[in-house]
């Protein structure tokens, strides 16, 4: 049976990967550093059917058949998957249809990037089942083709993905294990609303900002910081390096051509509300938004639960999920069909 289940983790973006070098490869403009979050994951169990009969021209060509969280997709949204199993059909130099179902154990809207882990374990799980003996870093490259941030992870803990300058040298790298640091994404959402542009649009147009050269030019010494914040174990050093490339970014969304203003008043309420407890309470928590109005608070573990109750008081959160550092995709023996 080809038939393989795979769960990956959503990561945390700390240094963010905004705008493509090259569209059709999903070639960023710089290197960005995230964490795999443990607890916000995607579960994917794909099925190889072989069309011998389809081969012989006996039968019409059927789809591939997708289902995520219980709904068949069809049309344009599940044309970027059935690309994605393109590539590894043609990899593995086979015609066979797949069957696809993928769940995610978080809401979709909640700010959290499915298309990370989705693609991640989709490209894992496919690869597998097709009996294809891929390394880590080739996979990292093949699910980048999919979705950018799920090259990412490929690999659980920190992680450091390399701009590269082709297929093979755009790849993510694991700079410290999960274990290293006990670190936590707090999700505080402030709106559910389906975002008006997609990431995959909004990379396209970052180039049009006048001040996209000046945040790309600002990375490298930003990403050494947070190299060296992660391996010191550092939050004082690596907050505001995070908060700093998280509001560059979003001077670039809303400075592009269209603008892209993906705050919503909540955002700003919870940005606020992050440096008043920070300066009169001295709590050590930090901020980034990734394409949405949600915002991550990023802090120790022992922050977490001060954090959380103080996020329960402001008026705009609807909900808050929490997920410390995880692991790299693990197969799974149980499938979901
Ligand atoms: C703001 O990886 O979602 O979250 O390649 O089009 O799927 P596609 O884009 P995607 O972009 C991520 C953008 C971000 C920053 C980040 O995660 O680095």
């Amino acid at each position: 049976m080809h038939k393989c289940t795979v769960r990956a983790g959503s990561n945390i973006a700390f240094i963010k990967y905004w705008g493509v070098a090259d569209p059709a490869l999903n070639l960023p403009l710089s290197n960005s550093i995230s964490m795999t979050l443990a607890d916000a994951y995607t579960v994917t169990t794909v099925a190889w059917e072989e069309r011998s009969a389809q081969a012989r021209g006996e039968a019409p060509d059927e789809p591939d058949e997708i289902v995520l969280d219980g709904v068949q997709l069809d049309g344009a949204t599940a044309q970027r998957i059935v690309a994605h199993l393109d590539r590894l059909r043609a990899l593995a130099q086979v015609n066979w249809r797949a069957r696809v179902v993928s769940q995610n154990n978080f809401p979709a809207a909640a700010g959290i990037a499915s298309s990370a882990s989705g693609f991640a374990a989709l490209t894992v799980a496919g690869c597998r089942a097709l009996g294809l003996e891929l390394s880590p870093t080739r996979l990292s490259a093949l699910a980048r083709r999919g979705s950018g941030s799920a090259c990412r992870s490929l690999f659980g803990g920190f992680v450091e993905w390399e701009q590269g300058h082709d297929d093979t040298t755009s790849v993510a790298r694991p700079l410290f294990p999960a274990g290293h640091w006990d670190l936590y994404d707090v999700v505080a959402v402030v709106s559910r609303a389906a975002k008006a542009v997609s990431s995959a649009g909004g990379h396209r147009v970052a180039a049009t900002s006048p001040f996209n050269p000046a945040r790309i030019a600002s990375l490298p010494p930003l990403l050494a910081t947070v190299r060296a914040a992660i391996k010191a174990r550092d939050i004082s050093r690596l907050g505001p390096a995070i908060e700093q490339d998280a509001l560059a970014m979003h001077g670039v969304m809303m400075t592009s051509t269209p603008s892209l203003l993906y705050w919503q008043p909540g955002t700003l309420e919870v940005l606020h509300a992050v440096r008043r407890w920070r300066q009169e309470e001295g709590l050590a928590v930090y901020f980034t938004i990734d394409a949405g109005p949600n915002v991550h608070l990023i802090c120790e573990q022992d922050q977490v639960d001060p954090v959380v109750q103080r996020l329960q008081q402001l008026a705009s959160v609807q909900q808050i999920l929490v997920s410390g550092p995880g692991p790299g995709p693990v197969e799974l023996d149980e499938h979901l069909f």
